[in-house]
């Protein structure tokens, strides 16, 4: 038996999707355990490229069972379009794909709400996906929110969504919006209950029985550790918990079930959004590692900020999520350069920050110190097993390794399955 929680350990969009594709082949149950349809994990084989934004990344291994947990929140049109996008291409979700009666539902106004008060903010705001993410766990944390399991019951679905469209046609006309009608969101909800109502279970009871009869279970975060709205650079964060306790709240497997920490680790640093980024790069440096990396967003397609790997922010990675082993992706995007440069510690005026600060504002005004470490300036695409990396490649390697204190399991070359080195 083995569970392990597969965690994104810096901003988001290190490679989740192609680890959690990889891994699922030895993983007999994958769960998403947090975020939405905000998540865009890629998958790529052979000329196809699959984005999945809710759909667990271990749909697309034939035999593999995938669950969307409480966690989640699931907007039910962008699932039925996902569903619908992998159909066509003979990816089949009968028996394969449940979803939690303990999810909360996107609701319309969530997404318009997200939009509203992001443009509200004008320069302050976040930069969110604006898929309705922060708005529908805020009214799940007010014990207002909609679940998967209100899909079954007409009446009380109803119900629900009258009064919440009652108080939120008040928040809409603040904002000079038009009111919405309650009873069509009612009808179309009721033509999603219609299409989701067969994959609606207590997935709590699904992986726990799973795990008890000795099934293996790969739990999926979305986002990143420094999106975490506990540890994360608040409030540059999202609105769940990515980091890896939120597998256990997000799906009910408990803690003491848990038998490993994976984290994906990017060679480099990206960041969409606002918030700070020490390690962030500008200009030409900056445009460069974005065109080689193809740092453009997976879900809204805006151009990804990057920066070099920052050692410190890591360490903090390590301590929160307790990763065990890594797999360090995009390690062939850093091939062109010379000399590759690691962030190894904060300065905040004089003063050598001993932590990594989840302040923002301390974080927004403190100066990298870095270390530069030699170039390979080889194409590594091809290369299948560690001794065959350049030396300085290696040693690259062994210097993330080291002075993070994580042991690397994968190194990731290319997007698609064959580009894998496993140590
Ligand atoms: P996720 O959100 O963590 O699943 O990551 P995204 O899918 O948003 O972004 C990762 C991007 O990098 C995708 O376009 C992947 O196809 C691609 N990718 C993943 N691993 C590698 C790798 O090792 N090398 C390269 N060049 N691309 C990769
Ligand atoms: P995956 O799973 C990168 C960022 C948004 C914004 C902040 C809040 O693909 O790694 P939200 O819409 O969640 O309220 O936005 O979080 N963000 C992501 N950044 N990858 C993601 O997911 C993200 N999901 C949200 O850009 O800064
Ligand atoms: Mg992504």
């Amino acid at each position: 038996m083995s569970v392990s929680v597969l965690v994104g350990s810096q901003w988001g969009d290190e490679g989740k999707g192609k680890i959690v594709d990889i891994l699922s082949s030895k993983f007999e149950v994958v769960a998403r355990y947090q975020g939405g349809a905000n998540a865009g994990h890629t998958i790529e084989i052979g000329d196809q490229q699959f984005v999945l934004h809710l759909i667990p990344s271990g749909i697309l291994r034939e035999g593999v069972i995938n669950v969307i947990g409480n966690g989640v929140v699931i907007d039910p049109s962008a699932l039925l379009e996902e569903i619908e996008f992998i159909g066509k291409h003979n990816i089949n979700i009968e028996n394969r794909l449940f979803i939690s009666n303990n999810a909360h539902l996107i609701m319309p106004y969530h997404k318009l709400l997200d939009a509203l008060q992001e443009e509200a903010q004008g320069k302050d705001k976040i930069g969110t996906t604006g898929r309705g993410i922060g708005p529908c766990y805020n009214d799940k944390f007010s014990r207002k929110g909609i679940r998967v399991g209100d899909l079954l019951n007409s009446e009380s679905l109803k119900t629900k969504v009258r009064n919440n469209i009652k108080e939120k046609n008040k928040e809409l006309a603040a904002f000079g919006h038009e009111a919405l009608d309650a009873d069509k969101v009612v009808e179309e909800y009721l033509e999603y209950a219609d299409k989701l109502k067969h994959l609606i279970k207590d997935t709590a009871v699904l992986l726990n029985n799973a795990i008890n009869n000795g099934k293996s279970v790969l739990m999926e975060g979305a986002q990143g550790a420094f999106l975490d709205i506990d540890h994360g650079t608040y409030p540059y964060v999202t609105s769940s918990n990515p980091t890896s306790g939120g597998a256990c709240t997000g799906t009910g497997v408990p803690p003491t079930k848990i038998s490993s920490v994976i984290g994906i680790v990017k060679a480099y640093t990206t960041r969409v959004g606002n918030g700070p980024f020490p390690a962030e790069v500008y200009g030409e440096e900056a445009e460069n590692l974005r065109k080689l990396g193809g740092e453009f967003g997976a879900t809204t397609g805006r151009p990804r900020r990057v920066g070099w790997f920052d050692v410190f922010q890591m360490k903090y990675s390590r301590m929160i999520n307790g990763l065990d082993r890594v797999a360090i992706t995009k390690l062939d995007v850093l091939g062109e350069f010379d000399e590759i440069k690691v962030c190894t510690g904060y300065k905040l005026g004089d003063e050598i920050l001993k932590n990594f600060p989840t302040d923002s504002q301390t974080l927004e005004n403190v100066e990298p110190i870095y270390e530069t470490l030699p170039g390979w300036k080889t194409d590594i695409s091809d290369v299948k097993v560690f001794e065959d990396l350049p030396e300085a490649a290696q040693n690259y390697l062994s210097y993330i390794s080291q002075n993070c204190g994580f042991e690397i399991s994968i190194v990731s070359v290319g997007p698609k399955r064959a580009e894998t080195i496993e140590l």
